[in-house]
């Protein structure tokens, strides 16, 4: 068998690896021998995930105090943790985690460009793509996917999630899962729990948050995540209504192991347990290592508290046995589940020659989700596509900047690889016959200099010889991903100055905006023919994104998060509860802003294409239902335009009347259709009646009777209703509350181990 055909096969058996039945007491009857075995330090080396460093102990491998480890991203790294590991006495696999957020020697369009594109097949099959380039480098086990919702894009790890949306982001979650997992990883959905929800959009800051709001928006992405398998999830960094989450019992046991029936592994983050100390929790290793092990964290990440302090507190009887126990037996659980040993080995040279191409499969899948992900957002004159031009000039060096295509994780892939803006464009314009002329004028723009006036006023003089300009702009990736929290989002200074410029000279200007979130685009909006957001590229996502700016394909992404006009305005989202005063021009007393519209630029759900999409009054298969009952709502859509495009037809619900207040609109699904021009076809979303409840005070979930609002449109501001009457209400216990985009069959089993 080739290499790539052991992969496939060790990646089958991991998904095959249902752990019901017999296996899974052969599992445990393993486990038990094993257990009798182990010395007490071998136990808390199971407990114990040590990071590569400068200065690593690979001693430690071999004697079992280092049951895991983390970041040898390459199999000559990794091979020295096995030469280590093949000396220990019991030989129990190592778990390898290394964050494999959207690719690694191929990558991909970060995950909240991927969610853009509201395709579950695309998103799951590049991190399978992802997982497989990873194992081929000995990589077992993903820091993700980041299943954090969140509203304030001032956070920079809006870049690693799917955006403000439960619906869309726990349907993200189980793709990227199903994903990671058939491509032979071991996956962790992070971050336990609301991290996206720090104050002030600022990263690691506290969160504080009623439990109803956690359970209806913050979870579900998780119970989708688990639902589709997720061995294992992080705690979060943060404080939770003045607990930190890494020793945060009630987090922890009540709502991850019992209302969601979690059974898998909970590790803690880089260097949280030790970390608990700036929380005030105590200055004492002992005492945060017996915090956090009895709060419910498993397995201790590059703190290496518990190797060190689980001994004493053990003695000291301040943690018991049997919690140790529970907590090796879960990471040895999930490591013979998903038969880790048969990985416990790597060919340097032969992942040398893999490492040495690039996956065409990879390649395909980045192509298509650069196309995919393209999001146009303003083209009034529709300018776009690019037709009937024989000069471009491609202006700033945002075009031609490797590293800055690959975003804030770039894992293994190499920048020679990268196919930037630039060189994508200017190979699709060969093909149509026009030239490309690449002005860089201050390069990435980002802070003022004393020359940026003049090579400006040079690019601006330069670029007016040309037809058209592709004004590149935006965010470098050091100012997107974790610790890239921006107090304003407005693009900056000498970026405007460029733009102002170019669109100053009377030619049609396209801006192009790279980066991992939402800028502000209100001073340049009026000045530019059309602008279009690439998010970061990756490898290969600027060929599919040329390919959409040149009209082989028209844009379909769709924004997965609100896109303000004012970094004042967040944190926002189309979600939001209704206030007695809404918002009202005419009404100074109401839900606003004195100095800015209360709307968003952009909304959740909104995106351009080149075609002209029309919507059909929907329909709804029945006029009243059962929490039990799934009703379907059909809409015609018809593409009166000249040419093929993507819809995705969304829909949204509101709670008209209900005890406690409703979202005024909600997305509960969803549905993509591809229309050749002239083409009418109907679409149909299946609504489960249960999913359009919440939950209350105590934890459980209701489902109230009474008249509920279905809209159907293109994105989140969509007027356009059907009303559906539920008869009988419903309310039933935490872990029997239905998961978004799970189908409920496909969980049972989960829920009875
Ligand atoms: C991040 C995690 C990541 C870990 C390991 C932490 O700082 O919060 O998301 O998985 O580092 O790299």
């Amino acid at each position: 068998m080739g290499s790539r055909s052991v992969r496939f096969a060790l990646a089958l058996a991991m998904v095959a690896g249902s752990v019901s039945g017999a296996r899974a007491d052969a599992i445990d009857r393993r486990i038990d021998a094993l257990m009798r075995r182990m010395t007490l330090d071998e136990k808390i080396g199971q407990v114990t995930l040590a990071s590569i460093a400068e200065v690593f102990d690979y001693d430690k491998v071999a004697s079992g105090a280092y049951g895991n480890v983390m970041n040898f991203g390459t199999a000559k790294e990794f091979a020295k943790v096995l030469a280590a590991w093949r000396k220990s006495r019991l030989k129990i696999p190592l778990l390898h985690g290394t964050d494999i957020i959207y690719g690694n020697r191929t990558l991909f369009v970060p995950p909240i460009g991927q969610a853009s594109s509201f395709d579950l097949g695309l998103n799951r099959a590049a991190a399978e793509q992802a997982a497989l380039e990873s194992v081929a480098a000995g990589t077992n086990w993903t820091y993700a996917p980041m299943v954090d919702l969140n509203r304030d894009p001032r956070w920079g790890r809006v870049v690693e999630g799917a955006g403000e949306d439960v619906q869309l982001a726990a349907c993200m979650a189980g793709a990227r899962v199903a994903g990671f997992r058939a491509g032979g990883l071991v996956v962790s959905a992070k971050h336990f729990v609301a991290y996206g929800f720090g104050e002030g959009g600022r990263d690691y800051d506290a969160v504080e948050m009623g439990e109803p709001f956690l359970r209806d928006r913050v979870l579900p992405p998780f119970r989708a995540a688990i639902a589709a398998g997720a061995e294992s999830v992080m705690s979060s960094f943060n404080a939770f209504n003045g607990v930190p989450a890494t020793a945060n019992p009630h987090l922890l046991k009540d709502i991850l192991r019992r209302d969601m029936r979690f059974r898998g592994i909970v590790t803690s983050d880089w260097g949280a347990i030790d970390q608990l100390k700036n929380h005030g929790l105590s200055p004492d290793p002992l005492d945060l290592t017996v915090a956090t092990f009895n709060a419910g964290v498993d397995l201790d990440m590059a703190s290496d508290f518990f190797r060190k302090y689980l001994p004493i507190a053990l003695a000291q009887g301040r943690v018991s046995k049997a919690r140790l126990d529970e907590a090796v037996r879960r990471v040895l659980r999930v490591k013979f589940e998903t038969d880790l040993g048969k990985r416990m080995r790597v060919d340097v040279e032969e992942a040398k020659a893999t490492q040495a191409t690039l996956d065409p499969r990879g390649r395909a899948i980045a192509i298509e989700m650069g196309r995919r992900t393209t999001l146009l957002l303003h083209d009034p004159k529709e300018r776009l596509p690019l037709a009937d031009v024989s000069r471009i000039a491609v202006v700033g060096g945002l075009a031609d900047s490797p590293r800055d295509h690959m975003g804030p994780h770039p894992a293994l892939s190499q920048m020679g690889d990268i196919v930037t803006l630039r060189a994508a464009i200017t190979e699709r314009a060969a093909k149509a016959g026009a030239r490309v002329d690449y002005l860089e004028a201050c390069g990435a723009c980002r802070f003022p200099t004393d020359t940026d006036e003049t090579v400006i006023a040079e690019a601006a003089k330069a670029a007016a010889a040309a037809d058209v300009i592709v004004a590149v702009v935006g965010e470098t990736y050091e100012e997107s991903g974790e610790a890239a929290a921006r107090a304003d989002l407005a693009l900056s200074a000498p970026q405007v100055k460029l733009v102002e410029a170019l669109a100053a000279t009377g030619r049609p200007v396209v801006v192009v905006l790279t980066g991992g979130r939402p800028m502000l685009v209100e001073n340049i909006l009026d000045k530019v023919d059309a602008i279009a957001m690439v998010w970061f590229p990756g490898t290969y996502g600027a060929i599919g994104a040329a390919e959409v700016l040149f009209g082989d394909v028209s844009p379909s992404a769709r924004l997965p998060l609100t896109w303000p006009r004012s970094t004042g305005q967040l944190p926002l989202s189309y979600d939001r509860l209704p206030t007695g005063r809404p918002a009202s021009a005419d009404d100074k007393w109401t839900n606003k802003y004195i100095d800015v519209a209360w709307t968003p630029r952009f909304p959740f759900g909104y995106g351009l294409s080149y075609g002209r999409t029309t919507l059909a009054a929907p329909r709804l298969d029945k006029a009243k239902a059962k929490p039990g009952d799934t009703v379907t709502v059909s809409v015609a859509v018809t593409n009166s335009g000249t040419r093929a495009v993507r819809e995705t037809v969304q829909v949204y619900v509101h709670d008209v009347i209900a005890s406690r207040s409703r979202p005024s609109r909600e997305l509960k699904g969803f549905a993509q259709v591809d229309l050749a021009p002239g083409e009418t076809r109907d679409v149909a979303v299946p609504i489960r009646v249960a999913t359009l409840g919440f939950h209350v005070e105590d934890g459980s979930y209701v489902v109230e009777p009474g008249m509920f609002r279905i809209f159907v449109g293109k994105d989140a501001t969509t007027e356009t209703a059907v009303e559906l009457e539920v008869t009988g209400g419903s309310r039933v216990a935490p872990w029997d509350a239905p998961i978004p985009c799970v189908d409920p069959k496909t969980t049972k089993s989960a829920k009875r181990r």
